[in-house]
């Protein structure tokens, strides 16, 4: 980010959320912001917090307390399908498709979560519905492009490589059509070449609009691909900064670069 560009406006706010499992404080204080447009990567160690803050920016836990902001709304007790409507979207860390339906038929279902067609138009097929849908097709068709898939569309999910069931969930969650994507860790099990694609979709992502939030432990792939990295360890917030910042941070190298430096490759 240049220094002359005019502040952007934070799209999510974290703001000084705990939240405690039994005796275990899982996120401890922890407040960042995510800015319109940009890619904030949020990283540390095995159990440091990072799916925890997802589940309670996506409403499957509730803080302890403190609070999440999400485009002006606070999060606190909405429902998970409110904040899909609101325009938040995830993919998760094992990968949750449904593996028996087509692959577009996946990307369908997500289109749906923002549907704007009633029930009425859904079951009289009025015009209103049926224009929905085919809006909703070419949309699927185009998402699926951006994610890459080569496969056929009509093909099962379950079929797919698992680099593919990994794109398609993006492709899944874009659907949605979120002003903000959270991806939680990509590129696991992807090799050099895979990453390497992962990294130029997260871009052309970005570039369509999307602001996104991932989560990752690939060094390289974070360094090369956030403007800012926030991280976590044992559930709180060590650092902040650019990618450059966070790579020369004492405290982030003792943390986590240390141990894994050999992994970056
Ligand atoms: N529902 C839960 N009940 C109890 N403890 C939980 C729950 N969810 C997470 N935890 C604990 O909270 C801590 C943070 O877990 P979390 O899954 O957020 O870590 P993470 O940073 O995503 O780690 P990883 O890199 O391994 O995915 C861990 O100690 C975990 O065991
Ligand atoms: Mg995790």
């Amino acid at each position: 980010m240049s220094e002359n560009a005019t502040p952007r406006k934070a799209l999510l706010e974290v703001d000084d959320v705990t939240i405690r499992f039994g005796g275990l404080t899982a996120l401890d204080s922890v407040s960042f912001d995510i800015k319109e447009g940009e890619i904030l990567g949020l990283i540390g160690p095995n159990g440091a917090g990072k799916t925890t803050c997802f589940n309670v920016m996506t409403g499957v836990y509730q803080a302890t307390s403190g609070h999440v902001r999400f485009d002006g709304t606070v999060l606190r007790k909405l429902k998970r399908h409110k904040i899909t409507k609101l325009g938040m979207a995830r993919t998760f860390q094992n990968i949750r498709l449904f593996k028996s339906m087509t692959v577009l038929d996946n990307v369908m279902v997500g289109a749906d979560a923002h549907s704007k067609v009633s029930f009425f138009d859904a079951l009289f097929r009025t015009p209103r519905h049926r224009r929905t849908e085919a809006e909703a097709l070419a949309r699927a068709k185009d998402l699926l492009k951006i994610v890459g898939i080569t496969a056929r569309h009509d093909e099962l999910a379950a079929n797919l490589s698992y680099g593919d069931q990994r794109r398609l969930e993006i492709a899944r969650a874009m659907a949605t059509g979120p002003k903000l994507l959270c991806l939680d860790e990509p590129a696991a099990g992807f090799n050099p070449a895979e990453k390497q694609r992962l990294m130029q979709l997260i871009r052309r992502v970005r570039d369509e609009g999307y602001t996104v939030l991932l989560i990752e432990h690939d060094m390289r792939l974070v360094m090369g691909v956030t403007d800012r990295i926030v991280v976590l360890e044992f559930g709180k917030k060590i650092a902040e900064g650019t990618p450059a910042e966070i790579r020369d941070n004492p405290a982030v190298i003792a943390a986590y670069l240390g141990v894994d430096e050999d992994d970056a490759s």
